[in-house]
């Protein structure tokens, strides 16, 4: 089967990087987004990142205009029902995801893959609201930021076929992208292996063990991280880390240790949500 049309549904941080790079890759893609102000940002961060592009000789201007003329941007699934390929991107609540996943199973054709960019949530669980289309849901778990992150984590749930495997894997090579596989475990190997660590590094700050830029330092210079723990939840969104704790916490047998930190969950109730809203564990306001 040839992936002629992915539509992407959440046009945020993730999804519009996943527009993006099937686009730039020579695909169709449609981003679906509830917020019309989401999908602007998503449009001007294409614009922004293909005129980047150009500057910098990664791509001739053909190109861009070509990949540019690729995207698309709807409020309503229905306007994105001849996409040939779904990837959900939306908010990571598990509530919200469901009642996604039975909105495209209504939308897109039958033999169409359902795949979610879930970072930690049951993909047999999300697929669970649609018995008979289970096998076409798979996660499909890309990083962040999507152009630029080679990795592409892939999840059978139980009901996954092989042909909707074998297809995922086919496209993400396709996207640029290498597919490495894990189980259906909540918050996968990725998240399970980072967040702990991200969220420790909140403790350790509100123990007053050091300063969020000496915690970074240390762990830059120390364990040779490209960024510290602390900017890393900004650059991925304290909400978001704040929900993969929490569903990791539900998965997986109500382990305390998966409780996010009150440090994060202060942070987030206090809408000081990272990059996105110019301000997290630092203040972007003020560069
Ligand atoms: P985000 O908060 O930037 O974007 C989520 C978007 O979903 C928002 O624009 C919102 O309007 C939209 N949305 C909510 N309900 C919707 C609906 N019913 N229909 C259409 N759109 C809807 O979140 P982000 O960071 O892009 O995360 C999206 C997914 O990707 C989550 O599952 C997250 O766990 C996962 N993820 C996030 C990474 C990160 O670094 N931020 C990395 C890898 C995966």
């Amino acid at each position: 089967m040839t992936v002629k049309k992915i539509a992407v549904i959440g046009g945020g941080t993730m999804g519009s990087g996943i527009a993006l790079t099937a686009a730039v890759h020579g695909i169709d893609a449609v981003v679906v987004d509830i917020n019309e102000d989401q999908l602007a940002r998503a449009k001007d961060y294409h614009a922004k990142q293909l005129a980047r592009s150009v500057s910098k000789e990664r791509m001739t201007q053909v190109g861009a205009d070509s990949a540019a003329a690729k995207l698309s941007y709807v409020t309503a699934m229905a306007d994105a029902a001849d996409a040939n390929w779904v990837v959900e991107a939306a908010t990571e609540n598990i509530d919200i995801k469901k009642s996604i996943f039975v909105q495209m199973y209504e939308t897109f054709g039958k033999s169409v893959v359902l795949a979610t960019n879930t970072s930690s949530i049951s993909i047999t669980e999300l697929a669970s609201v649609i018995p008979d289309a289970a096998d076409r849901v798979i996660g499909m778990h890309f990083f962040n930021p999507v152009p630029v992150m080679k990795l592409v984590e892939v999840i059978k749930g139980e009901e996954t076929s092989s042909e909707t495997t074998a297809s995922t894997l086919k496209l993400s090579e396709k996207m640029g992208k290498i597919p490495v596989p894990a189980n259906d475990r909540a918050g996968f190997v990725s998240n399970r292996v980072l967040m702990p660590m991200i969220n420790e590094a909140f403790h350790a700050w509100a123990d007053g063990v050091a300063e969020p830029e000496d915690i970074d330092s240390i762990m830059k210079l120390g364990c040779a991280f490209p960024m510290g723990p602390l900017r890393l939840a900004d650059y991925i969104g304290l909400d978001v880390c704040k929900d993969i704790m929490m569903v990791m916490y539900n998965g997986l047998d109500e382990n305390p240790k998966y409780l996010p930190s009150a440090k994060l969950v202060k942070l987030v109730d206090q809408g000081y949500l990272g990059d996105k809203s110019g301000r997290g564990v630092y203040n972007y306001d003020k560069g």
